[in-house]
């Protein structure tokens, strides 16, 4: 009878046993796997694909302005949030879609067809039609969007800003496998 009292109180402690450690266990997995995890989940929370508009407002060999409202808008945005870029048709399925900033200090570069050059207000940069740069200050080129041609529109990638730590060069046309874009 004693022994059977002993077997009992021994499998209740091991059982509490048991789920103390899962517990911890769970608690200390949680985070760890959140965070290993988080590159994941942040990529996929901003990626927001947006239509700049159907091809044949992008004539070939000419660059134009475009704008799209940040995916991430809030209401005291206002105008400000919608957003100017450049868009180059290079050929019939090659696109450059450039930020409006310049890369020195961000001021919005301007279009200039006739010297086929961008230039910055603020301090004299000046880039070349494929976003390279020609001179002034600043130290690279324009910084380019994702972009991605699905039926007869050109998306880019607008929840992801162009930046130095983000600069892939991911180009996919009707969904159809991916290459290298210019710049
Ligand atoms: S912000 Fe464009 S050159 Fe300084």
């Amino acid at each position: 009878m004693s022994e059977e009292k002993g077997v009992t109180r021994r499998s209740l402690l091991m059982g509490i046993g048991i789920a103390f450690n899962a517990i911890v266990g769970v608690a200390i997995a949680v985070p760890v796997i959140g965070y290993l995890l988080s590159p994941v989940k942040k990529k996929s929370a901003y990626n927001q694909w947006i239509s700049l508009g159907k091809l044949d407002q992008f004539p070939e060999g000419q660059t134009r302005l475009a704008d799209f409202v940040n995916p991430f808008k809030r209401a005291q945005d206002g105008e400000t949030a919608n957003t100017p870029c450049w868009v180059r048709r290079v050929s019939t399925d090659q696109f450059q879609v450039f930020a409006i900033n310049c890369a020195h200090l961000g001021c919005p570069v301007r279009w200039f067809p006739q010297s086929e050059l961008f230039m910055c207000p603020c301090h004299g940069g000046v880039y070349y039609a494929d976003g390279a740069r020609a001179s002034g200050p600043p130290e690279r080129g324009l910084f380019t969007y994702e972009y991605k041609v699905e039926k007869g529109e050109l998306h880019i990638n607008a929840g992801l800003m162009p930046t130095l730590a983000d600069q892939s060069k991911l180009v996919v046309i009707d969904g159809k496998g991916k290459s290298p874009c210019l710049g």
